[in-house]
């Protein structure tokens, strides 16, 4: 069991922490999370592959824990249909699975900024209904735990199992920073954890409709993300 820090910004004490972790399970870091955090921590779930995982493990640990999720008006059905499959698995209460909408509906949107903006510059709709609803609903919490991996790309390879989030001023815990797809799988199986029928249809990495499609066999599973685009990133982690 690693020991426990009292947590600042910038604290060196921060990455040793992070270093003792880099030989312990998902669990044992979301064991201390909780320990030192609830109830001001929150799990970010998108009901992807990574956060199904997490809020199966978070719900062993404490059920009482709560996650949220950006609910973009642009969610595939399917992912609405994983959400009602958990709640209804764990009993949870919609306190517990909070919905964070954007300021703007897609209407005003469009009468802001125009029709589509998605297709124009869908870095400014992400601030618009991701950024933004995350800034919102952290500023109530002093930690956020995340599904990122390390091996979904560059800008995720030096993820620590913790971190002092800059931009969004929090500690950050990714207690799957280590783990492969392989290693999500594996759990999702073995504990059964419904998860989102549209991995099942070559869609690997899942986020809003428009800017998400299938990937090929072979091709990098974050490349149907954005595809036209340079973005690889909505700024949730960057
Ligand atoms: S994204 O930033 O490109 O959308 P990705 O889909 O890989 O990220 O998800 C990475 C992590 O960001 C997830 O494991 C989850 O913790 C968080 N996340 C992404 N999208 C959402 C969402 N709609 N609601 C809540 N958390 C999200």
């Amino acid at each position: 069991m690693v020991e426990p820090v009292k947590i600042k910004a910038s604290d060196e004490a921060l990455k040793g922490l992070s270093l003792g972790f880099e030989a312990q399970s998902p669990q044992e870091v979301l064991q201390y999370a909780l320990e030192q955090y609830f109830p001001r921590i929150i799990l970010a779930c998108s009901f992807g592959a990574e956060d199904v995982v997490l809020l199966d493990m978070l719900h062993r640990l404490n059920p009482q824990a709560a996650s949220f999720y950006l609910d973009t008006d642009f969610l595939f059905p399917e992912t609405f249909e994983v959400r009602d499959r958990i709640i209804a698995k764990y009993g949870v209460s919609s306190e517990q699975v909070i919905q964070v909408k954007s300021l703007l509906t897609p209407e005003e949107q469009a009468n802001q900024y125009g029709a589509a903006l998605w297709l124009r510059d869908p870095s400014q709709c992400c601030a618009l209904r991701k950024v933004e609803p995350l800034t919102r609903i952290l500023k109530g919490y002093s930690a956020w735990i995340t599904g990122i991996r390390r091996d979904q790309g560059p800008t995720r390879a030096n993820a620590g199992l913790v971190e002092w989030d800059t931009k969004f001023e929090l500690v950050k815990f990714n207690p799957l920073a280590t783990w492969t797809s392989e290693d999500v799988w594996a759990y999702i199986r073995t504990h059964d954890v419904p998860y989102n029928v549209l991995h099942d249809q070559n869609y690997p990495s899942i986020g809003c409709t428009h800017c998400t499609g299938p990937v090929m066999p072979g091709e990098d599973p974050r490349s149907g993300r954005w595809r036209d685009f340079e973005i690889t990133e909505c700024g949730l982690h960057k």
